[in-house]
């Protein structure tokens, strides 16, 4: 199927391209990274930074973390390499740890604004006189404002650009209101809202698949497709995010921000460009022709045990579940139902996007041959780090008669040989800021209308539902896609996979 990397693709703009071009200059960057002892930047920020600094495709890189914790340099450098060990340590080895440590340096939120200033002012000394800023608001919606108004109060927005972390908001008016006051302070042209899931290599790979080759995009319409499933069940509890959770929940968390992004790839008519207007234009219009989301079509669940977890009320109404139909009303997709599921505890962590079409006249076949029998052929994107691709069609089982089995081609990234070449989803996202690229970042306009289409689901909830921790969510999911049927979990697992 797919040849990844072949040598022969010219790709029109290094936008959606990993390798820096060979004459690209990138000015060294000072880092300002809010939320610096977070879960995201112990996870992802911090051993993707060390990954960074550390490669030929970055410039040089000083960072500062500041958060609300107070730690000095030692300590913070102390949680960096605890957590570059413990999340990024098959990326960087001893020797390279110990040197991006050395660009570390921690500033307690309480110092203010000054405190910031000089601290980046230190790092610009070293860096030299072509060096920029840019900041990382890995915190959450309603400390945003506050993080924005210091950096103007530290004289740091000249030379600088923000990444904003999703979700952008918590409602429309609160995104809109948001976006007005970000505005004030910085312009359009600095702003990343990140959405992380579109620097995954397998979110790219639905754009390369379905607009470079002639096969797949002529039956990629209501007329061949006949639902589509987006599935991305956790088994990951909350851990130490409940304080943000709890007010957040899964369908802003997840729905609203990342399988709707993945949503927009899936849907999008094929953009004039790789580049962030054409881009940008497309998706937008398949947000507005998403039908509001119809709470009679959502199913929120909370897992038992939830409401015992400190931090959380023991009346709370938060879903930590969410599975959904929704529709999108344009000539292409109108009557195809897109159903979306996503949840934490869960009983398997999978990221899939999964295409059924619609199925071929059965009475040729004699009866029990088992045509149909194992549903309708599939194309199914695994968006999970292996990047794999996999097309089920009926076939016939070897021997006399004629008997149907079900077989799949298949395809893995991680079978080819430029897999090292991979970027974490955020490493590249980083480099995409540091580059000024906003190809892959999400748009205000955007947004704006994923929250209007979410009014009628956030004004009036339908209530959760209990699921018990390592199921598939409340039952009432089956009912939601009958007479279809989720996908997961798989009859048959991924070829090379125990
Ligand atoms: C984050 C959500 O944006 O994405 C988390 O806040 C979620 O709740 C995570 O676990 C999933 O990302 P990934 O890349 O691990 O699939």
């Amino acid at each position: 199927m797919l040849e990844a990397n072949d040598e022969n693709i010219a790709w029109p703009a290094p936008g959606l391209w990993p390798r820096r071009a060979a004459k690209e200059y990138i000015p060294p960057h000072a880092v300002l990274l809010f939320g610096a002892t977070g879960d995201l930047a112990k996870r992802k920020l911090l051993p993707g930074l060390a990954r960074l600094s550390e490669s030929s495709l970055a410039p040089e890189l000083r960072v500062i973390g500041t958060s609300l914790d107070e730690l000095d340099d030692g300590a913070f450098r102390e949680f960096a390499r605890a957590a570059v060990e413990e999340f990024g340590s098959d990326k960087v080895d001893g020797e390279q740890l110990s040197r991006f440590l050395e660009k570390l340096r921690y500033v307690s939120g309480s110092g203010g604004p000054q405190a910031l200033r000089q601290a980046v002012a230190d790092a610009e000394a070293a860096l030299g006189e072509d060096a920029r800023r840019l900041h990382y608001l890995s915190v959450p919606p309603r400390a945003a404002v506050p993080v924005i108004e210091t950096l103007k109060a530290a004289g740091l927005v000249d030379r600088a650009r923000v990444i904003m972390e999703k979700p952008f908001g918590s409602d429309l008016e609160s995104a809109i209101e948001l976006n007005a006051r970000v505005h004030q302070t910085f312009r359009e042209s600095q702003i990343f809202r990140i959405d992380h899931f579109l620097g995954k290599e397998p979110a790219q790979n639905i754009l390369a698949f379905r607009f470079a080759n002639g096969l797949f995009e002529p039956i990629w319409n209501r007329n061949f497709i006949h639902h589509v499933q987006i599935d991305i069940p956790e088994t990951l509890g909350l851990e130490n995010r409940v304080g943000f959770y709890e007010s957040t929940g899964a369908y802003r968390d997840m729905v609203v921000t990342h399988l709707m992004q993945v949503l927009a790839f899936i849907a999008i008519e094929p953009p004039t460009a790789l580049e962030p207007r054409a881009i940008g234009e497309e998706k937008n219009k398949v947000f507005r022709s998403l039908m509001p989301i119809d709470p009679r079509n959502v199913v929120r669940g909370q897992y038992d045990g939830y409401r015992d977890e400190e931090g959380v009320s023991r009346h709370s109404d938060t879903e930590t579940f969410i599975a959904l139909a929704c529709t999108l009303d344009n000539w292409r997709w109108a009557g195809v139902p897109f159903y979306l599921r996503t949840g934490k505890r869960l009983a398997e962590g999978q990221r899939i996007v999964s295409i059924a079409f619609r199925e071929a006249p059965k009475s040729m076949f004699p009866p029990n041959s088992g045509v149909g029998t194992k549903g309708p052929d599939h194309l199914t994107f695994d968006l999970a780090d292996a990047s794999r691709l996999s097309l089920s069609f009926y076939g016939k089982r070897p021997g006399p008669g004629m008997r149907l089995e079900k077989l799949s081609m298949q395809f893995a990234t991680s079978d080819t040989d430029e897999v090292e070449d991979v970027l974490e989803a955020y490493e590249r996202l980083i480099l995409d800021t540091l580059r000024g690229d906003h190809t892959l970042f999400t748009t205000a306009e955007g947004i704006e209308s994923l929250w209007e289409r979410s009014i009628p689901l956030l004004e009036d909830p339908p209530s959760v539902k209990p699921y018990a921790p390592g199921s598939w969510g409340p039952n009432a999911i089956h009912q939601l896609i009958a007479p279809n049927a989720w996908r997961l979990p798989f009859e048959r697992v991924w070829r090379g996979s125990h």
